[in-house]
């Protein structure tokens, strides 16, 4: 099991040393949303029976979260698949955490192929998965929630955007064009995915580790998160709107809150509502 997936879970556990209580989960974004009038307004539109998709799962408790949220406002029933790249029940295993009551698939969520056939769901999920794909990417993860969701269907989007690194640890669009890596290459998620050998990724690490890369033509953020190098990327709101419309999606901005990441960096927290067009 690849140690970096283990503590990237582990940020979520409260049980793990690697737990931070200020990374967001699925409980906290419902949170947020039930208190909107645009959730209660979208959720009086889903049938009594919802089928729900969540792209990227981490926090073990999201499931039972998203259902009782779902039938506290008027669900009869609720069925949950998730997917995630990371091979969950192994991790949740080594960790000591039970698997939740949902079905899991390990899967690329920007690429889901044809395994769920014609089911299609009625609500979609992300929570800050965004953050953790290139903008690059980006597009294709909501062109799957778009193909994967009900003409009537909702997306529940989270993401958090606008970052402002502190100048003591951002590198700026000359330094960071001079490193001469692609860190916006689709895929790339952390310093592993640009390093060609062990040595590299090293050399990078000891330079880039806890970093943010800011460029300052397209006002996105790259951090690299400690001790994975993980990328956390953050890019401006009217970005991720413009994409969501590209992607066939009409958007409520359902909350927008001004928060600093567990790295440090100030940035705005978005919670939108995204409808097939
Ligand atoms: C920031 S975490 C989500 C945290 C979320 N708030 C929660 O409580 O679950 C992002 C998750 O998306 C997953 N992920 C990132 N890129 C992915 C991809 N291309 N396909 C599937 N899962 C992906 C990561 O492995 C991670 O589990």
């Amino acid at each position: 099991m690849d140690i970096a997936d283990s503590r990237l879970v582990g940020r979520y556990l409260p049980s793990s040393p690697d737990y931070r209580a200020d990374a967001p989960t699925l409980a906290d974004s419902l949170f947020v949303f039930r208190a909107t009038a645009e959730f209660q307004a979208a959720l009086a539109f889903l049938p009594t029976h919802i089928d729900c998709l969540i792209q990227g799962y981490t926090t073990p408790g999201n499931a039972e979260a998203l259902k009782s949220v779902l039938t506290d406002l008027g669900a009869e029933s609720v069925d949950i698949v998730a997917v995630d790249k990371i091979e969950l029940p192994k991790v949740y295993q080594q960790l000591g955490v039970d698997m939740p009551d949902m079905e899991f698939h390990r899967a690329d969520a920007c690429d889901l192929g044809d395994r769920f056939g014609d089911l299609k769901f009625d609500l979609v999920v992300q929570d800050f998965i965004i953050n953790c794909l290139s903008p690059n990417s980006a597009p294709a993860l909501l062109a799957e929630a778009r193909r994967h969701l009900k003409p009537d269907g909702i997306c529940l989007i989270s993401f958090s955007a606008d970052a402002v690194p502190p100048d003591s640890v951002a590198l700026v669009t000359a330094s960071v064009r001079a490193l001469g890596l692609d860190f916006w290459r689709p895929g790339a998620s952390g310093l592993r995915d640009l390093a060609t050998s062990e040595a590299a990724f090293e050399n990078m690490a000891s330079r880039l580790m806890g970093m943010s890369l800011s460029d300052e033509d397209t006002g996105r953020v790259i951090h690299v998160t400690q001790p994975s190098g993980h990328f956390e990327f953050f890019i401006p709101q009217p970005e991720v709107v413009r994409m969501l419309e590209a992607a066939g999606f009409s958007v409520s901005v359902a909350d927008a809150s001004a928060a600093v990441d567990y790295n440090g960096l100030a940035c705005n927290r978005y919670r939108v509502i995204a409808r097939p067009v």
